[in-house]
């Protein structure tokens, strides 16, 4: 085997890699070796989600960050505490919630041509389309009673393109019909999986006044704490 850098990328997105059998540690180990679309080319790797396979909650950002691309895990950088203060603020135990990404690659550019400070770019529609199925996945395997959507390229991919944070925060949604198999019963009962959407915590990091930010994700974030009591 070659470089696995210098690989083509496979026309057909993650759905190639993603293994028929197996939880969410066999998902993982195959992530390691997507090449879905461009962005594993120039990234370190794969950061998969992470967290307890039967998670109540399952948590999707945009992408890793600078950190997470280094250190393989979601949610370690300062978006990442400053996501787990909110929840722990919000009185939703961070032990019980599955973190992942829609995307799991780092796309960024650097800061200065030929510098080493990274800065992070969106993804576009089509590298969320082409990760996808690993969310799908990874939604399937764990088969949480809420899913937690911070920002709107978490909120576009599950909802769809219309989706707008703005107007959908903090109220009770649901996760469409077909997200995952129609024969898995929801351990919240009724078989409709709850979704709240809210603002990505990176957001509150950039905000002018960031304590009304923090403020308003937490706010958000007690909708979902009272779902899953
Ligand atoms: N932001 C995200 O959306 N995901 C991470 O894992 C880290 C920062
Ligand atoms: Fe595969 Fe997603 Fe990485 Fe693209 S971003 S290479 S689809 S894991």
């Amino acid at each position: 085997m070659g470089n696995p850098r210098s690989e083509a990328v496979t026309p057909d997105g993650a759905a190639d890699f993603v293994p028929a059998r197996g939880g969410v540690a066999a998902l993982r180990r195959a992530a390691e070796g997507c090449r879905g679309c461009p962005l594993f080319q120039d990234a370190t790797q794969t950061v998969f989600g992470a967290g307890p396979e039967h998670a109540r909650t399952v948590v999707v950002g945009e992408q890793p960050g600078d950190q997470e691309d280094r250190e393989g895990e979601p949610f370690v950088g300062p978006a990442g505490r400053l996501l787990r203060k909110a929840l722990a603020d919000a009185e939703i135990d961070e032990q019980e919630v599955y973190f992942t990404n829609a995307v799991k690659h780092f796309k960024f550019a650097p800061v200065k041509a030929g510098g080493k400070r990274r800065i992070h770019k969106a993804p576009s529609l089509r590298e969320m389309s082409a990760c996808r199925p690993w969310l799908d996945a990874e939604l399937r395997r764990v088969d949480p009673e809420l899913v937690l959507a911070l920002g709107g390229t978490a909120g576009k991919s599950l909802l769809g393109n219309s989706f707008k944070v703005t107007e959908s925060r903090g109220v009770l949604l649901y996760l469409p019909a077909g997200t995952l198999p129609a024969t898995a019963q929801s351990r919240a009962g009724d078989g409709a999986r709850g979704l709240v959407a809210t603002v990505h915590p990176s957001a509150v990091l950039r905000a002018t006044d960031r304590k009304e930010a923090y403020r308003g994700l937490v706010t958000d974030l007690g909708v979902a704490a009272r779902f899953l009591t």
